[in-house]
């Protein structure tokens, strides 16, 4: 349990239903504080990618902060009007926007729709004829970049389905002033997510400031640049100290990006704010000995937290019951599937049915992609402040208690 932060809850914890995720607000508010003040002190403007994590008590924490949100769906678009995030800074990125959801966003004059083909961009254009709108653009380009990061979570290579390609960029030229209800604003990028290696974020830095000036040169002069989000988390070492070093990603834009004066900068990221804060805190159903491997069945699984099932990810995890670490175990999932594993041949403390488990750094991308597979019942969510347990409303109960 030497990691686990939270062991004076141990007894409440254990009170209740398992599967479910817990949340640090305490340190979701350092890391945003962090995030902003590094973002701040370079005139940087920060969407939260809202995928990553939509609970309410998260997102009042990002709005209360004066974040943005980054949305890929008309769903998110209506969740975040909903949750008081101002229109105008509210982006919406996703090759396959529908009709409906074109409408959603230019009706609610969102800050930009960023638009990934020509035949996206006729729509809109349409689209926003039709209801009287102008629509606020940008053009999201795919910059042949490889992100080093999982093949699954890479978006910026020319094989992949995102964004404009390069080579379209004279055909997308010449047919631009042609939209009469499209205002042009900026540009988006967004190569990959989990980036740990900085000199991504520099050659799509440098990459970008070359495209921009490409566009200058042709007489677009846009009003934003958005460098997309990606920014990779330490899955290893959950803790406290672990918030992202926000300072050295945004450096990195300081000193690679070249543009105009007077041209705002926009960033999107998702799990670089909000993955250390989610543990998802499962039960030892049974210890099973099998003829080579002990497994460690869990009641939580790929249905809870499909990251190691869907992309190998490791999630540090560890038995919060117990304290010496000792046995090595398959840990594993009750779902029907074999790829429900956490992990092979990890190291936890001699185990018992009834134990809690942890599995560390999982607010992002964990709860929101869970499903109803095996017609199991979704994993709640619990938050903890100042070393009080609280569940969502309660939560939201005591916040808006305080600001009163
Ligand atoms: N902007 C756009 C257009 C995106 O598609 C994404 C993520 C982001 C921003 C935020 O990226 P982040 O800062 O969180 O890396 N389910 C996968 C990650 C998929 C990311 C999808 N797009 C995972 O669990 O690793």
């Amino acid at each position: 349990m030497k990691n686990f932060p939270h062991i004076s809850l141990f007894e409440e914890l254990n009170a209740i239903e398992t599967p479910f995720y817990l949340y640090d607000m305490n340190l979701l508010n350092r890391t945003l504080n962090k995030a902003k003040e590094a973002a701040d002190k370079r005139g940087y403007f920060i969407h939260y990618a809202l995928k990553a994590n939509n609970n309410n008590p998260l997102l009042i924490a990002i709005r209360e902060r004066g974040f943005g949100v980054d949305c890929v769906s008309g769903n998110e678009v209506s969740k975040a009007l909903e949750m008081g995030f101002s229109p105008d800074t509210i982006d919406f990125a996703g090759i396959g926007k529908t009709d409906e959801e074109i409408e959603t966003a230019l009706n609610a004059e969102i800050f930009s729709l960023n638009v990934e083909s020509i035949e996206e961009l006729e729509v809109i254009d349409e689209i926003a004829g039709k209801i009287g709108k102008i629509a606020n653009v940008s053009l999201r380009i795919n910059p042949n970049i490889d992100a080093h990061t999982h093949k699954n979570i890479t978006t910026g290579l020319s094989e992949n389905k995102f964004g404009l390609d390069l080579t379209m960029l004279p055909k997308l030229v010449d047919r631009l002033h042609a939209f009469k209800n499209v205002e042009l604003k900026g540009l988006h990028f967004h190569v990959g997510s989990q980036i740990l290696d900085l000199n991504v974020f520099k050659e799509l830095a440098q990459k970008a400031s070359q495209l921009n000036h490409y566009f200058y040169n042709q007489g677009f002069k846009f009003k934003h640049i958005n460098m997309g989000g990606g920014l990779g988390v330490s899955y290893k070492n959950p803790s406290n100290e672990s918030i992202v070093d926000f300072e050295a990603f945004f450096k990195v834009f300081e000193e690679n990006l070249s543009l105009p004066q007077g041209m705002k900068v926009h960033f999107e990221l998702g799990r670089a704010l909000v993955a250390q804060s989610g543990i998802l805190i499962t039960k030892v159903v049974f210890v099973k000995k099998g003829l080579t491997k002990k497994f460690l069945i869990l009641d939580g699984g790929m249905t809870d937290l499909i990251r190691p099932a869907l992309y190998q990810a490791f999630h540090l995890t560890e038995n919060i019951s117990r304290e010496e670490v000792s046995e090595t175990y398959d840990v594993v999932g009750p779902i029907c599937e074999s790829t429900d594993c956490f992990g092979e041949n990890l190291v936890l403390s001699t185990s018992y049915r009834g134990d809690l488990v942890a599995i560390y750094t999982t607010g992002a991308y964990g709860q929101v992609m869970s499903s109803k597979y095996n017609m199991r019942d979704k994993a709640k969510a619990y938050y903890v402040a100042n070393g009080i347990l609280y569940t969502e409303k309660d939560y939201v109960h005591a916040i808006n208690a305080e600001k009163e």
